[in-house]
């Protein structure tokens, strides 16, 4: 048993998905969550950039005497994870490998052929298809920036008639193409996923926020790590204006929470 909080960190309001899937999967965590909405966006910036940003994300969670910390953003999972597993003695997870794990078991019985949605800098290094290719390299994988959907989701326009065209301009490849599954590589994608299953009907989508608070609670029922509270507590940082994220947290989570500003 060990009642120490799990560590979470994004580039800004979009972890708070997989902070809604962790407290869904372990309910009894505490979680302090870390938005860098100073420096938001990742997803445009380079490897090193959000590599950077990353370990200071990491540094100021570890006050905190986390038991793990977890890489909410695909771009920072992307691009820094394996720096931070080596720079750290915190075991650390990102939503890469996970989401690239049940996609591959999806498909493994059908065309075999995956395709991954996400930022430019998620899609740019590669990631999700180099994690792909380590579990089956029979695996075709088409991956598409959909650089637009972040600001729609954040605008909170989630439905209607002009986010539909963009998700059908965006995801036509993908549509011709006959894939299995579809991985939502992006933290703000799970908000559009009935739009998106509208459009690709019969595809299987893969939210990696599920697939890796799955993935957390498997490693910390193997080491014997889970609290034994019933009802653990979220605290939120946000490294600018906290009075923005909780209009959009509320998007998010469904739910009013506690932000404090501070500086990292
Ligand atoms: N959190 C980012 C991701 O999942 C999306 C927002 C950003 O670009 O920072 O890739």
């Amino acid at each position: 048993m060990d009642n120490r909080p799990i560590g979470v960190f994004d580039s800004g309001v979009g972890g708070l998905t997989v902070v809604k899937a962790l407290r869904q999967t372990l309910p009894g965590e505490d979680i302090i969550y870390l938005g860098d909405t100073a420096r938001v966006p990742y997803g445009t910036k380079a490897r090193s950039t959000v590599t950077r940003f990353s370990i200071e994300c990491v540094q100021f969670l570890l006050k905190f005497n986390i038991k793990q910390a977890v890489v909410a953003c695909n771009t920072a999972s992307s691009c820094a994870v394996e720096t931070l597993k080596k720079r750290f003695d915190v075991p650390v997870m990102g939503v890469i490998e996970p989401g690239a794990r049940d996609a591959v078991k999806i498909s493994s019985s059908k065309n075999k052929k995956i395709a991954v949605i996400a930022t430019r800098s998620t899609v740019k290094s590669n990631a999700y298809q180099k994690h792909i290719h380590k579990l089956d390299k029979s695996v075709m994988v088409l991956q598409q920036p959909c650089p637009l959907f972040v600001p729609f989701v954040e605008e909170n326009m989630i439905k209607g008639a002009i986010i539909e065209s963009v998700v059908k301009e965006y995801l036509k490849a993908i549509k011709s193409k006959n894939v299995d599954s579809i991985i939502l590589g992006c933290t703000h994608y799970p908000l559009l996923k009935s739009i998106i299953a509208k459009y690709l009907k019969g595809v299987h989508i893969i939210d990696s926020s599920k697939s890796i608070s799955i993935e957390i609670k498997r490693t910390l029922e193997k080491k014997q790590m889970l609290s034994n509270k019933k009802q653990g507590i979220l605290k939120c940082f946000v490294t600018d204006d906290a009075n923005n994220f909780k209009t959009m947290a509320l998007m998010f989570l469904d739910k009013d929470i506690s932000i404090k500003r501070v500086q990292i």
